[in-house]
Formats: C-alpha cells, sequence, structure tokens
C-alpha cells in the first residue's frame, strides 16, 4: 500500500516538472518499476505487480505515458527512452529469472504474461507501437535480448525446448500484435464512415448568394441599351499617358481644363519615357479606339476614373464613367441628339423629354450639355405631395452629362480624314445617374460597402 501510494504521488509529481526533468522523474519509477519487479518471487504476486503497472487497475505506466506524452512531442527521444525504460524493467528482470534458474519455462511464461497485459491495455496506436517497438526493436527489443543473452548462452540440453518455447513467445505476440493493429483499423474505418455519413434530412448549409454591385448594374443597363442600337462596349487602361488623357484630346498643356484634371500621377524611375496618370475621364479610350480603328466606331467605354476632389456627398476621388463616342462619314447632329434622346428615354422612361446647353469641352464643337426633364416630378418642379422637388429642386430639369460632336483637330491626332469623317462623342457620369434614379443621396455608400446597402439592390 504503502509502495503505491509513493508511486502515485511521483507520478502526481511529474504535472509539476519542468520538461527538462522529466526524463529523470521517468527513469526513477522506471527503476521503482524493476525493484518492484524483483521484489516479488512468486508468480501470483507477479501477476498482481503486472495489473498494476501495466494493466487498467490502477495502470501506472499508461498513467505516466500520458503524462510525458503531453509534455513531450512523440518524436522526441528522451520520452520514448524514458518511457522504453519504464517497460523494459521487468521484463528484463524476467529474461535474468530464466538464465539463473534454468528453469525458463516460468519466466517465458511471465514474459508471455506481461506482453499480454502491455497489448491489450495498448489501447491507442501510439502505446501500441511503443510495445511492438519493446519487443522487436534491434538494439533495445526484448526478443534479441532473449536470443543474445539468453538462448545462447544456454546449457546444450536446455537449448532445445527454450528455443521452442521462445518461437511460440515469438510467434503469439507477432499474432497478438496482429490482430491489434487489425483491430484498430477497423476501428478508425468504421469512426471515419461514422463520420462521413450523410443525413440527407438535415436543412443545407445556407449560402448567400452575392449580387452586383448598383454601379455594375447601372453600367449594365447602359450597355444594354446602346448595344441594342448597335454599339460595342470595349475597355481601356486605368493608368494613362498624359497623350491619351490630354492632348491628344485637344488640351495642351497649359490649357485651363487641366486645372480640373491635373492629378494623380504615379512616381516612376528617373528616366522613364513618358510620366504616367491615373485617367481623370473614360475620353482617352476614344483616341485609342480610333487609333486601332478605321470609321465607322461605335464603342461605349465603361469604367473607373480618377480625380483630386475632396469626398464629399457628390464627390468622390475615383467614380464611374461611360465614354460614347460614334464616328463615320455621314454623321449628323440630328443622329446624335436622336440617339441621346433615345437613350434617356429608354433609361427613365418614355414619358422624360430631354434638352441641350451650349457647353464647352476641348475636344468636341460644338459642345452641349444634356438636361433630362426631371422624372421625379414629372418635369413640374413640383413634388407630388406639394412643394418644391428635391430632386431637381424646382427647376423641372436635371443635368445630365456633356457631349458633342467631335472637334476635327482630335482628327488629326488619329489620322482621320476631318473633311470625310463626322461623329459625336458623350461622357455620362453612372454615379450621380445611379444616385438620381434610385434616389441615393451620398456617393459614398458605392465605395464604402455596407451590405445593408448593397443588399438593397439585389
Ligand atoms: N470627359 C469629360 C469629363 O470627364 C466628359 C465628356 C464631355 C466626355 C463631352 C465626352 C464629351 O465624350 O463629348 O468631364
Amino acid at each position: 500500500m504503502n509502495m503505491q501510494q509513493n508511486v502515485l504521488e511521483k507520478i502526481q509529481q511529474l504535472d509539476k516538472l519542468e520538461t527538462v526533468h522529466l526524463q529523470n522523474a521517468v527513469i526513477g519509477l522506471a527503476e521503482l518499476a524493476t525493484e518492484e519487479a524483483q521484489a516479488h518471487t512468486d508468480p501470483q504476486q507477479q501477476r498482481l505487480f503486472l495489473q498494476h503497472w501495466y494493466g487498467n487497475d490502477p495502470g501506472y505506466f499508461w498513467l505516466i505515458f500520458n503524462k510525458v506524452r503531453s509534455r513531450a512531442p512523440r518524436e522526441s527521444v528522451w520520452s520514448k527512452y524514458g518511457l522504453l525504460q519504464l517497460l523494459k524493467g521487468p521484463a528484463s528482470e524476467y529474461i535474468q529469472w530464466g538464465m539463473i534458474s534454468h528453469e525458463p519455462k516460468e519466466a517465458i511464461e511471465l514474459l508471455r504474461e506481461y506482453f499480454n497485459t502491455l497489448v491489450h491495455n495498448a489501447t491507442n496506436e501510439h502505446r501500441f507501437l511503443l510495445v511492438r517497438f519493446l519487443w522487436e526493436s534491434r538494439n533495445e527489443g526484448i526478443k534479441s535480448n532473449i536470443s543474445e543473452n539468453w538462448l545462447k548462452k544456454a546449457d546444450p540440453g536446455l537449448k532445445r525446448s527454450l528455443g521452442q518455447n521462445f518461437n511460440e513467445l515469438s510467434k503469439h505476440l507477432e499474432n497478438l500484435f496482429h490482430v491489434w493493429k487489425a483491430q484498430v483499423e477497423a476501428d478508425t474505418e468504421e469512426a471515419t464512415s461514422a463520420f462521413e455519413k450523410v443525413d440527407l434530412s438535415l436543412p443545407g448549409v445556407h449560402r448567400p448568394i452575392g449580387s452586383h454591385h448598383l454601379i455594375r448594374q447601372v453600367f449594365q443597363e447602359i450597355e444594354d441599351i446602346f448595344v441594342s442600337i448597335g454599339f460595342s462596349v470595349v475597355e481601356g487602361p486605368e493608368i494613362e499617358t498624359p497623350y491619351y488623357n490630354f492632348e491628344a484630346l485637344n488640351i495642351p498643356e497649359f490649357h485651363a481644363v487641366r486645372d480640373d484634371m491635373d492629378t494623380f500621377y504615379l512616381e516612376l524611375p528617373k528616366g522613364a519615357a513618358t510620366p504616367l496618370l491615373l485617367r481623370t475621364h473614360t475620353s482617352p479610350m476614344q483616341i485609342r479606339t480610333m487609333e486601332k480603328q478605321k470609321p465607322p466606331v461605335r464603342v461605349i467605354v465603361p469604367g473607373k476614373v480618377y480625380r483630386r476632389d475632396n469626398p464629399d456627398a457628390t464627390h468622390s476621388f475615383a467614380f464611374h464613367q461611360i465614354e460614347g463616342l460614334a464616328v463615320d462619314t455621314d454623321i449628323t447632329f440630328c443622329d446624335f441628339t436622336g440617339t441621346i434622346e433615345y437613350f434617356v428615354k429608354q433609361f427613365f422612361g418614355p414619358s422624360v423629354k430631354t434638352r441641350f446647353r451650349p457647353s464647352y469641352f476641348p475636344f468636341t464643337e460644338p459642345s452641349v450639355e444634356f438636361d433630362v426633364s426631371c422624372p421625379f416630378c414629372g418635369g413640374t418642379g413640383t413634388a407630388a405631395a406639394g412643394g418644391t422637388c428635391t430632386k431637381c429642386k424646382g427647376a423641372a430639369w436635371i443635368e445630365l452629362f456633356g457631349a458633342g460632336m467631335v472637334d476635327p483637330a482630335v482628327y488629326g491626332f488619329v489620322n482621320y480624314d476631318a473633311k470625310k469623317v463626322s461623329g459625336f462623342a458623350f461622357g455620362i457620369g453612372i454615379d450621380r445617374l445611379a444616385m438620381l434614379k434610385y434616389g441615393i443621396d451620398d456617393i459614398q455608400v458605392f465605395f464604402q460597402n455596407d451590405v445593408r446597402f448593397l443588399r438593397q439592390f439585389p
């Protein structure tokens, strides 16, 4: 009883030890086990001892095994060594007896008993592997230990029966290991298939499906309208050269309109061929398109543009435009206004009216600003519930976008014959249009990507 308490106490203390001291403590316990194995001379007592240490009751060895394994990595040499010492003690003791007593049968019986107890209590693979290692390992193993120290040195008269007993034990253990392994494999398989079983009656995992951002939806709406009347959709780079963003659009270096647009230049290595900037409008794609193709040209260009605007309810440093360009040999101002009117009616509904006012852009001549009769108050300036219409602020008209007939100077940059071709261009601010149509009063919500906002436009 005293002995048992002593052992249990030592096992509890393992928890408090620093890892570096664990190995010595385990080896100390291994010595205790060996001492106890030596102390019992009666086979009955030996069996009790084996149960205490290596069986279930209380299973000192397995308690120690768990503690060591939770503190040391599985591969750790010292933990394996310490544990092996713990296991080896009694087995070496039995071998010793067999050698001394010249009555090896009993010793082999005890060894068999010992390994039976170990295998039956090796309830997981790691325990099992250690037990098998104890038996089979080439240098440390009990098997080689028996044949080296016991069989080879046995009296010639004993050798035969001893060898027979040993072979039996060997077979028995191999069989035990084999059965155990098959059992473990079957268990894991069963556990895996139970785990993988699918219950089709359970409700499925709900994965919310995303939707297009409102800006993309408006792009799509506008693209559809223009595609239906023969335009194609092209896209261009967001990083541009000043040539495409300005010069080729008839905006020379010291032109006043650059004040609005001289904005985000990229930091380039010294000696770069040309400065680069984030495009301030989609108009550079007019040039790129005409450079690539001969008339007739009918394209729209959706995309992002960048300006050094301070963010507020109607300004953002990044926003969206759709550029439009139609060039052919016989395009008139009538085609131009007809196309725009068609688009506006498709977008806002057939009852809206359009008008244009003179304006100025360096790349169009004449230039205009298109307005639409306020679709919210029916162009009256008065809200349905009385009072001023908040959308057009009582003006009855809403400013939509800039446009015009392509300035002949622009054709000069793309090798079009200004005497033979004519065309129109327009640049629609998408964010403003989306805000108008969907009653949104702050442009910033387009960039904040708050799902509570996005969800409203599935
Ligand atoms: N690029 C102009 C801007 O961003 C908009 C514009 C005006 C585009 C007239 C055009 C146009 O194609 O004809 O302010």
